[in-house]
C-alpha cells in the first residue's frame, strides 16, 4: 500500500435527478462544516428540539414522537414495522412496486404473519378494496407506501384507507420517503398512525437520517407490547428517552447529519409547504410536457402521477443503460431505469427539494433530446 496511489477525493458536481439521493442544497453542505460538538452538548440539545419542531411542521403532526431515526430510509421502515410487530401478528401490506416488498420482508423477519395485498406495478389501491381486506381479519397494522420510487405512483385517498384501518382495528404504518416535504401529506388532519422518511430526497440533505412520526394510538401500542422490540437499535421506547426530556444515552447520534436535517428543514419552512408543493409540480408539468414531446410517454396515469419522481416508457430501440450512462458521461446527469418487472422499460426521473428547479428541467430535456437525434 502506497498512500501516494490515494489522491484527494475529487467528485463531480453531477446533476442528480435520478430516484435519490437528490442534490443537497449549498446552506445544508455548510452546516455540516459546523463544529462537532459533544452529543448531550446543551447546543446539540437544542439543535434536536428545533429539528423536532420543524419535522412536525413538515409532517404536519403534533405528534411528541416525532424524531429522525439515525439510519437511511430503510431504518425507518425497519423502526416503523419492528416496533409494532409482536411474533404471530398479522398485517396487511400492499405491494404496488419494489418498496412494498422491502415492508413484506420486513415484517416477516420480525415475526408477523404478513398477508399481501397486491397489484400492479405502477397502479394504486382503491379505498374500498383495502377496506375488503381489512374486514374480519384482525390485522394488528396496514402498511402502503405513499410514493412508489420503483414505479412514479403516488397512493391517492390516505385519509380514507387511515379510516378504513381504523375501523378494523389496525394501524396505518405510510412510507412517506419520496414524498416528504414534496407533495402534500398531512399526518394529523389524515390520521396516519406511523409514517417515515429519508433525508435524502425532498428534504435536499444527504442519505443518512430516517424521520419519524408516531401517534398516540401506535404510542399506547408501543407501551402495552408483551415482548421487547426484537431490535434494539430501533427501539423507540429507548430512542425516545434520548429525544425526551430524560435526554438518556442511547447510542451517539450523527452530529453532522443532524445539523444537516435541521438545515434542510430550516429551507422548507422558509420556503413554506404550498409554494414548495407548488413548485414541484410546476417543474413535473414542465418536464411531462417535454417528455411528451420526445416521445417518452409518461408510464402512470395523470390521475396517479408522483410529481417528486416521474417515470416514462422508452422510445422503440432505445438502448436503456447506454442513453442514461451517455447522460451522465456528456451531460454530467443522473436519471435512472427502471427494474424488476419495469427494467427496460422505463427511465425514472426525480425532481425533489434542491433537484426540482426548472434550469435542471431544461437542461435534461435538451440533453435527452440531443442524444435521441444521434
Ligand atoms: C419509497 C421508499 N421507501 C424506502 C426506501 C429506502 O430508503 P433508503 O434507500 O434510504 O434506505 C426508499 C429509497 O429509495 C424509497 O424510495
Amino acid at each position: 500500500m502506497n498512500p501516494a496511489d490515494y489522491k484527494d477525493l475529487n467528485t463531480s458536481p453531477r446533476i442528480l435527478l435520478g430516484p435519490g439521493p437528490s442534490m443537497v442544497h449549498p446552506r445544508v453542505l455548510r452546516a455540516m462544516a459546523q463544529p462537532l460538538v459533544g452529543h448531550l452538548d446543551p447546543e446539540f440539545l437544542k439543535v434536536m428540539n428545533e429539528t423536532q419542531e420543524l419535522l412536525r411542521y413538515v409532517f404536519q403532526t403534533q405528534n411528541p414522537l416525532t424524531i429522525p431515526i439515525s439510519g437511511t430510509g430503510s431504518a425507518g421502515m425497519e423502526a416503523a414495522l419492528c416496533n409494532f410487530i409482536e411474533p404471530g401478528d398479522k398485517a396487511l401490506i400492499g405491494v404496488n412496486g419494489y418498496f412494498g416488498e422491502r415492508m413484506v420482508e420486513i415484517a416477516g423477519r420480525y415475526g408477523a404473519q404478513v398477508d399481501r395485498l397486491d397489484r400492479p406495478w405502477g397502479a394504486v389501491f382503491a379505498p374500498d378494496e383495502i377496506e375488503d381486506a381489512l374486514r374480519d381479519k384482525g390485522y394488528k397494522l396496514a402498511a402502503f407506501v405513499h410514493a412508489e420510487t420503483s414505479t412514479g405512483a403516488l397512493q391517492p385517498h390516505v385519509a380514507e384507507i387511515a379510516a378504513a384501518c381504523h375501523r378494523h382495528g389496525a394501524l396505518l404504518v405510510l412510507d412517506t420517503v419520496t414524498s416528504l416535504g414534496g407533495v402534500p401529506l398531512k399526518i394529523d388532519e389524515w390520521d396516519v398512525d406511523i409514517a417515515y422518511s429519508g433525508s435524502q430526497k425532498c428534504l435536499s440533505c444527504p442519505p443518512g437520517l430516517a424521520p419519524i412520526t408516531v401517534g398516540a394510538r401506535a404510542r399506547d401500542l408501543l407501551r402495552s407490547r408483551k415482548t421487547k422490540v426484537a431490535n434494539w437499535y430501533l427501539d423507540l421506547s429507548l430512542v425516545e428517552k434520548y429525544w425526551g426530556s430524560e435526554r438518556t444515552y442511547h447510542h451517539t447520534a450523527p452530529i453532522t447529519m443532524n445539523y444537516a436535517l435541521r438545515e434542510g428543514l430550516r429551507i422548507v419552512a422558509e420556503e413554506g409547504l404550498e409554494a414548495r408543493f407548488a413548485r414541484h409540480r410546476a417543474n413535473a408539468e414542465l418536464l411531462w410536457a417535454g417528455l411528451e414531446e420526445l416521445d417518452l410517454p409518461p408510464f402512470v396515469p395523470l390521475a396517479h402521477r408522483n410529481v417528486t419522481l416521474t417515470t416514462c416508457q422508452l422510445a422503440p430501440g432505445m438502448d436503456d443503460p447506454t442513453f442514461r450512462r451517455r447522460l451522465l458521461d456528456e451531460y454530467n446527469i443522473e436519471i435512472s431505469g427502471g427494474f424488476g418487472p419495469l427494467k427496460g422499460k422505463i427511465f425514472r426521473i426525480g425532481l425533489m427539494g434542491f433537484s426540482s428547479r426548472r434550469e435542471n428541467v431544461a437542461l435534461l430535456l435538451t440533453a435527452m433530446r440531443q442524444l435521441m437525434l444521434r
